[in-house]
């Protein structure tokens, strides 16, 4: 049994074929390029992006799967949350193709996708209950998951979520966007304490913006002294990837402990990280936590990650029905 997923919810247009855990195929496609001059992602070159190529990206995913469209048995979409012109796109697509083939139409919450890339091409048991790390562009989220139709949020991000706040600085530092992957290209650990940062937790609840601007003015003032040469750009970078790290594991632990789950699933475009993938490792096997975290190349956005967790709810019984709307938030 195949099932389709479909992903237009940022700038990537997505669909993938899964059968079971197994990904058949998985095809993306960015718009990121038409974004990049802007600093961030303009919401309607996005939608004219996904419109322009849905079904092209289907048909490739298809012929990759080698299967026709008949042989498909449900179709799940990403309809929350997102840019709303974006998501619409997908969830009306989707719906047509439900209507027409006579299949069950699963939505998908984009931030469940996320956790369950690690569960994708392994035969790993999924077991229940466990604490969810989404940490992405747009997000920065702990979830206690009993099951993937039972999911509730425990903390998140009061202000900017962390990706943001990674593109935000690497802006400001004239870096390339989207800023998170060079910031860790530049980390050195001998600089990770160069700079004191610090990021606000409250409770369960990250604040990014705080440690934001605190990087920007530092920046400031150096450059004005004419203080800010390679070496110290690196310090204060590095000494801020350290911080909110930091911040993101001992919050996660934390949110582990209260929470009494021995389990972590982490997922989302900044658990591509290097340090925070390493301190996540370091810090669960100290408390004995297991962790799965998402493989790289299901971090970004995909809809095969949408795709496996479409064909787990179709297992249970989930039908979304044909009046499902999207939800930006
Ligand atoms: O999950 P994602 O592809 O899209 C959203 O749902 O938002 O996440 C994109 C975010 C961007 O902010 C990007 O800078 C960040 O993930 N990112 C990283 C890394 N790779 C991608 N941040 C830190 N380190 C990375 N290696
Ligand atoms: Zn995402």
């Amino acid at each position: 049994m195949y099932v389709l997923g479909i992903e237009t919810s940022c700038d990537e247009t997505s669909c993938a074929v899964v059968k079971g855990r197994r990904v058949v195929s998985n095809v993306v496609v960015s718009s990121l390029k038409y974004h990049k001059k802007y600093g961030g992602i303009v919401p309607e070159i996005a939608t004219r992006n996904h419109l322009k190529f849905i079904d092209k990206v289907l048909m490739l995913a298809l012929k990759k799967a080698g299967i026709s469209l008949k042989e498909i048995s449900a179709i799940g979409v990403v309809y929350k949350p997102g840019l709303i012109g974006s998501l619409i796109v997908g969830v009306n697509f989707a719906k047509a193709l439900c209507l027409s083939l006579g299949k069950p139409l699963i939505g998908i919450n984009h931030l469940h996708s996320h956790i369950y890339a690690p569960f994708l091409n392994n035969k790993k048991r999924i077991r229940f209950p466990f604490l969810g790390l989404v940490v992405s562009g747009g997000h920065t989220e702990l979830f206690l998951v009993k099951d993937f139709d039972n999911i509730k949020s425990v903390g998140k991000t009061r202000d900017d979520a962390c990706g943001e706040v990674f593109d935000k600085v690497a802006r400001a530092f004239g870096l390339g966007y989207p800023g998170g992957i060079y910031i860790d290209r530049i980390f050195r650990e001998e600089f990770k304490q160069s700079f004191s940062f610090s990021c606000a937790r409250i409770g369960l609840d990250f604040s990014f913006s705080g440690v934001k601007t605190a990087v920007i003015y530092k920046k400031m003032e150096l450059e004005k002294k004419n203080k800010l040469d390679e070496e110290t750009k690196i310090s204060i970078l590095s000494s801020f990837q350290e911080s909110v790290v930091n911040t993101i594991v001992s919050t996660t632990i934390l949110a582990a402990k209260e929470l009494a789950l021995n389990r972590l699933v982490c997922g989302g475009g900044v658990i591509a990280n290097r340090r925070l993938r390493y301190l996540l490792k370091e810090e669960t096997k100290k408390e004995n936590i297991e962790l799965l975290l998402s493989p790289k190349e299901y971090c970004g956005d995909n809809g095969a990650c949408c795709a496996g967790l479409a064909f787990y709810l179709h297992k249970k019984g989930i039908n979304s029905g044909i009046n499902l709307s999207p939800e930006a938030n």
